[in-house]
C-alpha cells in the first residue's frame, strides 16, 4: 500500500492516447508489410492495456506473447538489476518481433529485455513504448516508436502502477502526493 495520501492529475487523455495509437499502428503496419506473423511481445504488467488496443488497431498477422521483469516492487525508484520472472512461451527465431513497453524511464528494463531477445537471432525487432521518460536515462537505448514524451513525474493509469493500484484508470494521470 501507499505510504503517503496522494492525488491524480490527469495528464493524458483516453481519447489522445486512442488517437496516438490509430496513429501509430499505421507507422508499424508499414514497417512490417508483408510479415508471415508478427509476434507482439508485452513486457508485464504495465503494457497489458497498451498491447491490448495496440493489437486491435494492426492490421497484421499478429501473435500475442509476455514477459515479466522484476519491477520497483512497492518503491518508485528504478533498479538497474532487471530479472526475467516469466519468458515467452514462443520461440522467436526469424520472427518480426515488436516489443511494447509501458514507459521507458532509466531505459535499464528495455535494454536488458532487448539484449535477450537479440540473442535469439530474430529476423526483425523494434520496439514501442506508450511514454518515455528522456530525462532519466542511464541506459543508452530508445524505442523505435514512442506515444508521448513525458516530464520526470511518476504517472499511473492505462495499465500503469503506483503498488500496484491505480492501473484500471482509463487515462495517465500524475501522482501528486498531499498531508494526510
Ligand atoms: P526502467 O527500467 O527504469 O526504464 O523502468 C521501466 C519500468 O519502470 C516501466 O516498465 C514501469 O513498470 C516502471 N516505471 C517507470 N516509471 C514509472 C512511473 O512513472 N510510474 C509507474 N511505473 C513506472
Amino acid at each position: 500500500m501507499p505510504q503517503h495520501a496522494y492525488v491524480i492529475d490527469k495528464m493524458i487523455s483516453a481519447k489522445s492516447i486512442a488517437a496516438r495509437i490509430e496513429a501509430l499502428s499505421h507507422e508499424i503496419e508499414a514497417e512490417f508489410a508483408g510479415t508471415q506473423k508478427l509476434v507482439v511481445v508485452g513486457l508485464l504488467r504495465g503494457s497489458f492495456i497498451f498491447i491490448a488496443d495496440l493489437v486491435r488497431e494492426l492490421d497484421l498477422p499478429v501473435e500475442v506473447d509476455f514477459v515479466e521483469t522484476s519491477s520497483y516492487g512497492n518503491a518508485m525508484e528504478s533498479s538497474r538489476e532487471v530479472r526475467i520472472l516469466k519468458d515467452l512461451r514462443g520461440d522467436i527465431e526469424g520472427r518480426d518481433v515488436l516489443v511494447v513497453e509501458d514507459i521507458v524511464d532509466t531505459g535499464h528494463t528495455l535494454f536488458h529485455v532487448l539484449h535477450l531477445l537479440q540473442s535469439r537471432r530474430p529476423h526483425k525487432l523494434r520496439t514501442i513504448a506508450l511514454l518515455d521518460k528522456p530525462s532519466r536515462r542511464e541506459a543508452d537505448i530508445r524505442a523505435d516508436w514512442i506515444g508521448f514524451e513525458i516530464p520526470d513525474e511518476f504517472v499511473v493509469g492505462y495499465g500503469i502502477d503506483y503498488a500496484q493500484r491505480n492501473r484500471n484508470l482509463p487515462y495517465i494521470g500524475k501522482v501528486r502526493f498531499v498531508q494526510d
